[in-house]
Formats: C-alpha cells, structure tokens, sequence
C-alpha cells in the first residue's frame, strides 16, 4: 500500500528539483577531502555527463543522503540539461516527435523501480523512485506512468525544445523514417544514457539509469535502461551494473543482471563486463554496427568497463577525483 508520509516527502523533494542541479553545482568545491576509507565511497557513471552527475551525488552523501538519495539526485543533472541530447529535457525525440523517457532505480535492500514510455516528465528517475518506494509495482509504463506521476505533484512540461525539434525534422528529411537506421560508421551516435552506480562508507549499493533512449526511435520502443536487469542491477551482496548504448543487444543478454552473476560467480567487475560483452559479440549478428557499454562495481569498491567500439569513456569519483576514463573496446 502507498506509505502517504513518503508520497509527502518526495513530492517536497520533486517540487525542488529546478533549483537542486545548480545548487550542487556551485556547492561542488567545498566537498571534503577525507571521504576515502579503503576506496569508498564511491560513484561511478557512464559518459562525460557523469563528472557532474557523480559531484553532485557524492555532494548528497555528504550532505547526509543515502546512498539511494545520492544516485537519483545524482542523474538529476543530465535529466535536467536542456543540452543533452539522450536523457531528460533536450533528449532527441521519436521519429513522430515525441520525446518518451525510461528510467530505473534499486537501492541495497533490493527494491527497485522504473517507469517506462513516460512523456513531459522532467525527471523521470524520481517517478521511478516513487513507484519504488511507494508502490507494490516495479514498473509503471506510459500513459499509466504520467497519471501516478501528476497524482504525486509532479509538473507535465515540453521536453522537446527548438533545438531537438529541428533536428527532429532534419532526421526526418535525411532519413524519411527509417525503421532500420544503419549506425555502421557512427555507432556512438544517439546513445548516450547516463547510467550512475554508487557506494556509500559502509558498502551499500545503489543504482541509477535514465534516458530518452535511441534517437529518432519507433514510437512505443523501450530500451534496456528501465528493464531491471537488462540497464541496471544491483545485489548489495555482490555489486552492481548498468548499461548503455543500443539497448537491444542489452535486452537479449540481459546484460546487467549477468554482469553482476559473473561478479557473484568469482570474477572482478573488469573481467565480468569483458565477458558480458563478448556474450553479445558470440549472440547477437549485427551487434558490430552497434555501441555497447557497460560500468559494474563491487562492495569493495573494485571497478569496472567494458565496451564493444571505441568512443565510450566513463566517470569515476573515488579517493577524492573524480575523473573522466576512456573504456577498453572489443574492436579497436
Ligand atoms: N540504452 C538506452 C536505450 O537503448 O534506450
């Protein structure tokens, strides 16, 4: 049943949310320096947008967050840039024009949520954490998503801005609605998810994942990135993963929950994401054509990533850096 104190506290954090990503920001440089205990705490997130994404979610764990409240705060920022092009606000549409959004959450004690399809959303991140914490639901999808989400004081905006609308049209000139785009010579492009993993002090493990998803897309086509498992996995016993790129190839490997079997099985987060990716390179024919990335850690603060072409950097905030890494490729 929906817990009402939880509802009131989130939509008390949702009705903030337009002023959090500069608050974090301009807050950035008064982090401490004494945060590293053997490696953590630690965030670690997919592509440059990252950088900003860990700061501000190493900034909610300093403040005294969770871990829970520092990933989703975390991917805030990227939800919230009107200049990204591939999560929240500014995100390329579908091919009709409309710019739908998936996004995933899991915390340590194993719950998750996602919504799925969801329009005029800004944050869809936070939905997923309502129907996490306030649901007996994992996923909410579409139409269905948007009703619980303006029932619990979120605000419907345009999330098509003039930028993405006239790319929108150009797409459409060059291409005339190719269902089978052919990303052969430029498979980096159109994806750009922002998947955030974290872990606090004591080893607890949380995981963020949000996106507009492929560029220019069919209407109705959801990704890897609010599927549990597939974009995002968490097991606070072992560690975590998530995924980017062309999120049909993560689909049919389930790619993240493997990550972390591999991981439970005896293998470094960097060993597990090299063979997750070499499962899509033996399973899936046309997977060269494609990008495939994958971020994992563990509880004691190993990390690792993986991807199938060159292109895909990560980034990574632990011992006090936070730094951006260009990722080891399957085809160089
Ligand atoms: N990985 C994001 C997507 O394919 O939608």
């Amino acid at each position: 049943m929906i817990d009402r104190r939880k509802f009131i506290e989130r939509v008390a954090a949702v009705s903030a949310l337009s002023l959090v990503p500069n608050i974090i920001k301009s807050q950035s440089s008064i982090l401490p320096l004494d945060l590293n205990t053997d490696n953590l705490p630690l965030f670690i997130s997919t592509w440059n947008h990252g950088i900003e994404a860990n700061e501000a979610a190493m900034q909610v764990l300093v403040n005294g967050g969770s871990i829970v409240d520092a990933v989703e705060q975390g991917v805030w920022i990227p939800e919230a840039d009107p200049n990204n092009r591939s999560v929240g606000i500014g995100g390329y549409p579908d091919r009709e024009g409309h710019v739908t959004l998936d996004a995933s959450i899991m915390g340590p004690d194993g719950n998750a949520g996602s919504v799925c399809f969801l329009e005029n959303i800004m944050h869809p991140i936070s939905v997923a954490r309502l129907v996490m914490d306030s649901t007996p639901h994992v996923m909410l999808s579409g139409d269905g998503a948007l009703q619980f989400a303006l029932e619990n004081g979120f605000k419907k905006e345009n999330l098509l801005t003039p930028a993405t609308e006239k790319a929108w049209k150009k797409e459409l000139i060059e291409t005339g609605y190719d269902p089978k785009p052919n990303w052969e010579n430029e498979p980096n492009k159109y994806h750009d998810t922002i998947g955030l993993l974290g872990v606090d002090s004591a080893g607890d493990i949380a995981g963020a994942c949000t996106t507009s998803g492929m560029g220019f897309k069919m209407r109705g086509r959801v990704g890897d990135s609010p599927i549990i498992g597939a974009g995002l996995f968490v097991d606070n016993e072992i560690g975590a993963a998530t995924a980017t790129g062309m999120g049909e190839l993560v689909m049919k490997t389930v790619g993240s929950f493997l990550v972390v079997e591999l991981m439970r099985n005896g293998r470094t987060p960097q060993q597990a994401v090299e063979e997750a990716v070499l499962r899509i390179v033996n399973k899936v024919p046309d997977h060269k054509k494609y990008q495939i990335g994958f971020i994992a850690v563990n509880k004691q603060g190993d990390t690792g990533a993986y991807c199938l072409q060159p292109g895909f950097n990560y980034a990574l905030y632990q011992n006090n850096q936070n730094i951006l890494i260009d990722s080891n490729s399957y085809y160089k």
